[in-house]
């Protein structure tokens, strides 16, 4: 049955696409942003927009009864946080606190919260179950982990239905919906960069890990497989329980291998150099998805890299001036 939904963050990279698969699916969503980071024009028509804090907004706007909150907003880059921490725990900690408040004195029935592996810190092994230590290496990673405690103590004591999804890189575009950040640090649209002649190079953080070609390993994951398990988490979550579930691919690639796959998608030569590694990367994040596949019945229908770059490549190239166009024909 279709639900009332609030997306915090829905202006962003993820909760743009996830809003954009909630109103598929013919919810109701209306979207919080501060427009921090986001974009107004990338909230899908057909949501409806409120611009301001997320906590601020959802303590009056809740009143209006809605069936769960898809919480997206933060800040989500990790040298920036590790520099400047108390508006990473103020703006990501104290929001999600004051929103979980909200829900509470409202009686809003379900929580989907956006965690990451970056709680898992360095792993001891991989792939990386849910029952792995939680040891993050950066204060955004302290942040996310934060609010996921908080999750469960309220979800136990106030009877909130609550899922905390542990994103591995995610990536890939889902039609008009794609990663458009003014500071970009993520490699799949860096490197599509290059291949768009906006950038000279791609620089290759480190080609000294113990990995087969030297270069780190991530689990890329594409958005429109993440927003589905969004929507799954949805409907499986009772009360009074906080589920943690991993979203990848359960397979690495390489940096080396995804610059290879940008140049097979684009055609594109792309210029690489090998720089100094970036402080703080592990050598491979792999998700072990067992739990999300068993318990959510979710499983990632476009696993494969090239079709993730390539809808990537679509949106980097003309996906969001198309959607511009279309909105003001
Ligand atoms: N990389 C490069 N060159 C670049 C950019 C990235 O070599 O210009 C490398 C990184 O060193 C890393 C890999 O490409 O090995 C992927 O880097 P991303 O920045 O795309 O993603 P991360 O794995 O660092 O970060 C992702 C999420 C974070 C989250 C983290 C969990 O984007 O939000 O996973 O550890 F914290």
């Amino acid at each position: 049955p279709a639900g009332k939904f609030l997306v915090t963050g829905g202006a962003g990279y993820v909760g743009s696409v996830c809003a954009a698969r909630l109103l598929e699916e013919g919810h109701d969503v209306t979207v919080v942003d501060d427009l921090s980071t986001g974009h107004r024009d990338a909230v899908p028509p057909g949501a409806r927009f409120v611009h301001g804090d997320a906590a601020e907004v959802a303590r009056s706007l809740l009143a209006e009864g809605f069936d769960g909150v898809l919480h997206f907003a933060a800040k989500s880059l990790v040298a920036e946080s590790v520099a400047e921490p108390a508006s990473y725990w103020h703006g990501n900690v104290t929001t999600s606190l004051r929103l979980l408040d909200a829900m509470c004195w409202h009686g809003t029935p379900r929580l989907v919260f956006s965690s990451t592996a970056a709680t898992y810190g360095n792993p001891d092994r991989t792939p990386i179950p849910e029952s792995a230590p939680t040891e993050p290496t950066n204060t955004y990673g302290f942040t996310k982990l934060a609010i996921d405690h908080a999750i469960t103590t309220y979800a136990q004591a106030h009877g909130l239905a609550a899922v905390s999804l542990r994103y591995f890189n995610v990536a890939g575009a889902h039609r008009y919906w794609g990663e458009r950040h003014s500071v970009e640090t993520h490699l799949i649209p860096i490197v599509l960069q290059v291949a768009a002649g906006e950038r000279d190079r791609v620089q290759i953080y480190g080609d000294d890990y113990p990995t087969e070609d030297g270069t780190a390993v991530r689990d890329y994951i594409h958005v429109a497989d993440l927003a589905d398990a969004h929507l799954r988490a949805l409907h499986h979550v009772a009360a009074g329980e906080h589920r943690i579930y991993n979203l990848g691919n359960g397979a690495g690639f390489s940096v080396r291998e995804v610059i290879e796959t940008c140049r097979e998608v684009t055609g594109q030569h792309i210029p690489s150099v090998t720089a100094a590694r970036r402080q703080g990367d592990p050598a491979v994040l792999v998700a072990a998805g067992e739990r999300a596949r068993t318990e959510l019945g979710w499983k990632p229908e476009r696993p494969n890299l090239g079709d993730i770059v390539n809808d990537a490549w679509a949106f980097a190239r003309d996906g969001h001036t198309a959607y511009a166009r279309s909105r003001t024909d």
